[in-house]
C-alpha cells in the first residue's frame, strides 16, 4: 500500500487516503520534538493515573500503561527506539508504540488532545531547562566574583564612548557583569514560575465532557505553588494557543545574550595589544593557520556572535505567533526549533563564558599605566572646586580651561605650574594638585554603588555569601 492510500491511524477515520509522502515530510516534527519524550511520558503517566480517578481506566489498566511507558522510556534512553516520521510527532510515536505493547492504551488519549499535551510537555521542558540554566548562572556568577576578588587591586580606566573616562577597578568592572547576570538569572526564575501552570485538561480547545480532575494531574506533574497547591491554567482556549512560555524563555536568553556579548567585547578589547589589560587562557583562544604570532579571542567572538542567534530565536517566536487566530494552528508546531536552540546555545555560552573567565589573567601594570593619565581625574578636580563653593557648571569650565592649557603646552595636567593653573582660573589655589592621586580618588568613592575599595570589598563579600 502506498503512503497515500494508507489512512492515518490516529485521526484517519474520516479520510479515504493518507497524507502524501511530501506532506509527511513537510509536516513531521518528530525529528526535533523527540526531545520532549521524557516530559511526554511523565504527562501520560500522570494522565493515566488521573483517568482511574475519573472512572475511565481500571487501576490494573493504568498500571499496564505505566509499565509500557516505562519500557518505552528505557528504550528511548538507550537509543533503541525507532522514531517514525509517518507518525508525525513525539506524541503519536510514543502512543503508537505503547498501544502496540499495551492494547488498552487506546483509552489513554481520552479527555486529552495533542494540543494540551504539547503545551504541557513544553512547559515541563522549560521548567527542567530553567533548573539547569540556574546552575549554569550560579557557576558563571561565582567565577566572576572570584575573578573580581583576585583583581580587587587592579586599577584600570573606565570608558564612556570607548574614551578613557574615570578610573575604576577591575573588580568594579567585573561586578557590573555580576549585576547583569544576576538579573538574567532572576528572569529565568520568573520564566519558570510563569510556565508553572498545568494546561492538561484543556483538551483541543474547549476541555472535555468527561469528569476529569485537573488538580490531580497538575499535582502529579509538579505544577504546584510554594505551598504545594496545584496550579492549573484558567482558560482552555488560552492554554492551547499560548506560546508565552517559549517566547519568554527566548526573551530571557536574548537579553542574557546581549549581556554576554558586551562582556565578550570587553574581553576582546582587553586582550588586544592596544589595551593589553588581560590575557585569556590558551584553551579558549585560537591561533592563525597563516600568521604564527596570532592569538585570537575566538571564544569571545563566538559569544558575541551568539547574541544574534538568540535574538533570531526570539524574533522567530514573536513572528510565529503574531496575528494567529485563536486557538491552535499548525504553525505553532514550529515553536520548538527556536526554543531548543535558545536553550542549547545559552547553556553552551554560559559555560564558555565561565571557563574563559576562570583562566583570565589581568596585567596589573598595563591597567594601572592606562589609568594613570591625570586627565581621568579632571572631574575630581571640578569636585574639588565645588567643595570650595564654586557651582559645578563653573567648575567644569575652569577645569576645561586648565585641560586646554595642558594640551596646548604639552604638559600633563598634574605637572602644570601653579602659575599656569592660576591663569586658567584664580580658584586653583594651593592644594589643587593633590587631587591627582589615584589612592585618594578611590578612597573618596566609598559610597554605595561606587568603586571605592572598601565598598567593592563589601560587594564581593555580599555576593560570595549569596552565591554559597
Ligand atoms: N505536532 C503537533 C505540534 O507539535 C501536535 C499538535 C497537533 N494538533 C493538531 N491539532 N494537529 O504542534
Amino acid at each position: 500500500m502506498s503512503a497515500r492510500k494508507k489512512v492515518q491511524s490516529t485521526w484517519g477515520g474520516r479520510f479515504s487516503a493518507g497524507p502524501a509522502k511530501l506532506m509527511l515530510q513537510f509536516g513531521e516534527s518528530v525529528s526535533f520534538d523527540y526531545r520532549l519524550w521524557a516530559q511526554d511520558i511523565r504527562g501520560s503517566k500522570a494522565h493515566a493515573t488521573m483517568l482511574v480517578k475519573a472512572g475511565v481506566l481500571k487501576s490494573t489498566e493504568a498500571k499496564s500503561i505505566h509499565r509500557g511507558l516505562d519500557a518505552i522510556a528505557k528504550e528511548i534512553a538507550a537509543g533503541k527506539f525507532k522514531w517514525d516520521v509517518a507518525l508525525e510527532d513525539v506524541h503519536m510515536n510514543i502512543e503508537s508504540a505503547l498501544t502496540k505493547r499495551v492494547p488498552v492504551a487506546a483509552k489513554l488519549h481520552t479527555a486529552r488532545s495533542r494540543n494540551d499535551q504539547v503545551a504541557t510537555d513544553v512547559r515541563l521542558w522549560i521548567k527542567d531547562q530553567c533548573a539547569d540554566i540556574d546552575a549554569a548562572f550560579a557557576n558563571l556568577l561565582k567565577t566572576l566574583v572570584k575573578l573580581a576578588d583576585a583583581n580587587a587591586d587592579v586599577i584600570m580606566p573606565g570608558y564612556t564612548h570607548l574614551q578613557r573616562a574615570q578610573p575604576v577597578s577591575a573588580a568594579h568592572h567585573l561586578l557590573a557583569y555580576v549585576e547583569m547576570f544576576a538579573r538574567d538569572r532572576a528572569r529565568f526564575h520568573a520564566v519558570a514560575d510563569a510556565a508553572n501552570w498545568c494546561p492538561l485538561g484543556s483538551g483541543a480547545i474547549a476541555g472535555t465532557t468527561l469528569p476529569i480532575h485537573r488538580n490531580v494531574t497538575a499535582k502529579l506533574l509538579g505544577f504546584v505553588d510554594a505551598k504545594g497547591k496545584p496550579r492549573v491554567t484558567a482558560n482552555s482556549m488560552d492554554a492551547v494557543a499560548d506560546r508565552d512560555p517559549a517566547t519568554s524563555f527566548a526573551f530571557a536568553a536574548a537579553l542574557c545574550g546581549v549581556h554576554l556579548s558586551r562582556l565578550a567585547e570587553d574581553m576582546i578589547l582587553w586582550s588586544s595589544a592596544e589595551f593589553g589589560f588581560a590575557r585569556m587562557p590558551d584553551e579558549f583562544s585560537t591561533g592563525s593557520s597563516l600568521m604564527p604570532q596570532k592569538r585570537n579571542p575566538d571564544s569571545m567572538e563566538l559569544l558575541r556572535g551568539k547574541a544574534a542567534r538568540f535574538q533570531a530565536s526570539l524574533n522567530h517566536l514573536l513572528s510565529l505567533t503574531k496575528g494567529l487566530p485563536l486557538t491552535y494552528n499548525r504553525d505553532l508546531q514550529d515553536d520548538k526549533p527556536p526554543l531548543f536552540d535558545a536553550a542549547d546555545q545559552l547553556q553552551l555560552a554560559l559555560a564558555v563564558a565561565s571557563s574563559t573567565l576562570a583562566g583570565t589573567k589581568f596585567n596589573k601594570a598595563k591597567c594601572l599605566s592606562a589609568a594613570s593619565d591625570p586627565a581621568l581625574l579632571a572631574t575630581d578636580l571640578a569636585d574639588w572646586l565645588v567643595k570650595k563653593g564654586m557651582p559645578f557648571r563653573h567648575a567644569h569650565h575652569a577645569v576645561g580651561r586648565l585641560v586646554g592649557v595642558a594640551e596646548k603646552s604639552g604638559v600633563p595636567l598634574d605637572k602644570l605650574s601653579d602659575a599656569a593653573a592660576l591663569s586658567a582660573d584664580k580658584a586653583f589655589t594651593k592644594g589643587w594638585r593633590d587631587v591627582f592621586n589615584l589612592k585618594r580618588a578611590f578612597a573618596a568613592r566609598e559610597n554605595i554603588g561606587m568603586p571605592g575599595p572598601k565598598t567593592v570589598a563589601k560587594e564581593i563579600a555580599r555576593w560570595k555569601k549569596s552565591l554559597r
